[in-house]
């Protein structure tokens, strides 16, 4: 099976570049190979690469940003996963895509399942949104992945920079009243293989097809998420920011968040055997694997 993978680099991108190799021969398309913001250049690039399957964790993820890039966001998240589902149709295969926890609005208190209605908050969940629907549109067999509150050891992103300033503040305030599951790409890289493996082997790819929601268990604010991360540093640092909690509207930003990203994931354990252990599991498998690597 021949995969095309976009989003290489990625958080997601890089682990499933991995995970997915016992799977098949994986076409790693960076943006040089497979441009997402060319639309009309999209068709032409996946012909030529003639794949078995299509995976697409690449997206404009800059959720501020965003506001102010409404066009390039819509084109990344929401035409070029489009254009590619229309070219799976084409060729009678079959794509992988993922979401986000930010087409919610939040205003839900219990977990949000599949079947909850969407109601993005900024131009970010928007035009993912958007993405979603023309996958769907396209008539390709499908999966949507929707995950939330990703972070990983490598690239930019919330570990990291908390690890950093714990590292360099005496003080650190984080917001404490938005609440989800922080994910780490490495076990979404990891489900998504199996998933795949189950679906295209056993299961009906058509009836199947649909929205999955695949992030972590339990949930916690950014605050308690922060205070897990400094306990796993306490350990070995010395000194460390001193935590407090904020309200949201203590740390104003330009895109709106959902107050609860909370994701029930009972459909894809239903359907396809596999379920994420809950997030502080999570976090103390990717630190320790972490802290192994660096005792090499
Ligand atoms: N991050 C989160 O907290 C989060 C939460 C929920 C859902 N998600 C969803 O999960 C998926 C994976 O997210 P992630 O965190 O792995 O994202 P990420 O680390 O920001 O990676 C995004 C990837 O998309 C690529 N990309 C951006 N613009 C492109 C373009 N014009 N052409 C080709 N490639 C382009 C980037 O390429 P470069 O390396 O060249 O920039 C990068 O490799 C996305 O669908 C995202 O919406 C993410």
């Amino acid at each position: 099976m021949r995969i095309l993978l976009t989003g290489v680099n990625g958080q997601v991108g890089w682990e499933l570049q991995r995970t997915l190799a016992p799977l098949g021969e994986v076409i790693a398309a960076d943006r040089s190979r497979l441009d997402l913001a060319d639309t009309a250049g999209i068709r032409r690039a996946v012909d030529a690469i003639a794949p078995d399957l299509i995976v697409n964790p690449a997206a404009y993820t800059a959720v501020d940003k965003a506001e102010t890039e409404p066009d390039l966001a819509h084109a990344i998240n929401a035409a070029a996963p489009g254009e590619l589902a229309l070219a799976a149709a084409a060729r009678g295969i079959p794509l992988v895509h993922f979401s986000t926890d930010y087409v919610f609005d939040g205003k839900q208190s219990v977990a949000y399942t599949e079947a909850d209605a969407p109601n993005p908050l900024g131009v970010y969940g928007a035009t993912k949104l958007a993405g979603e629907r023309a996958v769907a549109r396209a008539g390709a067999p499908h999966l949507i992945l929707r995950a939330s509150w990703v972070y990983s050891l490598r690239g930019r992103n919330f570990l990291l920079t908390m690890q950093r300033l714990l590292r360099e503040r005496e003080t650190l305030a984080v917001v404490d009243d938005q609440f989800g599951a922080p994910t780490w790409s490495r076990l979404i890289a990891e489900a998504t293989a199996l998933v795949v493996a189950r679906w295209l082997e056993r299961l009906e790819p058509t009836a199947t097809s649909g929205i999955y929601h695949l992030s972590c268990g339990g949930r916690t604010s950014w605050h308690g998420f922060t205070a897990a991360i400094r306990a796993q540093l306490a350990d070995t640092d010395a000194e460390l920011a001193r935590l407090t909690a904020i309200p949201t509207s203590g740390y104003p930003t330009p895109a709106a968040r959902p107050a609860n990203s909370q994701l029930d994931c009972d459909k894809l354990a239903e359907t396809f055997g596999v379920r994420l252990p809950d997030w502080e599991t999570a976090l103390a498998l990717c630190l320790n694997q972490d802290f192994q690597q660096s005792t090499q």
